[in-house]
């Protein structure tokens, strides 16, 4: 069956590591005829969550006019979702974290999704993306039926470049033919 995959890259590096890793998956689900689009965050307007209570008091809509709207729109209409950041301080980069706050009027509409995990870090050890990763399964536990497929370790990567040749650009794109 073929699926349609959003990939949420979070980068605000342009050609980063994990927007490397991004572009090597959807290379896999093109090859799979899988149907497959990016949105590179560091392009978007997405305005912090207030916490004004609009979309959890009943009001139900966001009142913030931002990028979020037609972001939101694609991500309850995907298959899959894939969910990139470069590793910052142990944790993951603000943008995605600013993007997953901002889910807060709809995600009870993202149902029933399947999910991959980028993260890229200049750190050896893939442990040290554990935090980032249970970061990644705070948000999808607060998601019905979310289903985590897969996680690309992009480790030992500082630099622009860093990723190229590593096994992370294979298995990305393995794991975006198989899924
Ligand atoms: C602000 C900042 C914080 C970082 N913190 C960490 C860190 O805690 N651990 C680590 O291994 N790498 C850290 N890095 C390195 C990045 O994770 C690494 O350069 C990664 O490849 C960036 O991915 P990108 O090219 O997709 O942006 C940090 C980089 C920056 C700019």
């Amino acid at each position: 069956m073929n699926k349609k995959v959003l990939v949420l890259s979070a980068s605000p590096r342009k050609g980063g590591n994990s927007d490397t890793l991004c572009d090597q998956f959807m290379m896999g689900n093109r090859e799979a005829e899988h149907e497959t689009e990016k949105i590179f965050l560091r392009n978007k307007k997405i305005n912090y969550c207030t916490g004004c209570g609009n979309c959890f008091n009943g009001e139900k809509s966001c009142p913030q006019k931002d990028d979020m709207t037609e972001i939101l729109e694609k991500i309850i209409s995907a298959d899959v979702i894939v969910m990139a950041t470069p590793v910052y301080f142990y944790t993951m980069c603000a943008q995605m974290k600013t993007l997953i706050d901002r889910t807060c009027a709809r995600y009870s509409e993202i149902r029933n999704k399947e999910f991959y995990f980028v993260l890229t870090a200049a750190d050896n050890n893939k442990r040290a993306m554990d935090r980032t990763l249970e970061e990644f399964r705070g948000f999808t536990l607060c998601l019905s039926g979310a289903k985590e497929k897969g996680i690309i370790y992009g480790t030992g990567a500082w630099n622009i470049g860093d990723i190229k040749g590593s096994q992370a650009m294979k298995q990305a794109y393995e794991m975006g033919k198989n899924i």
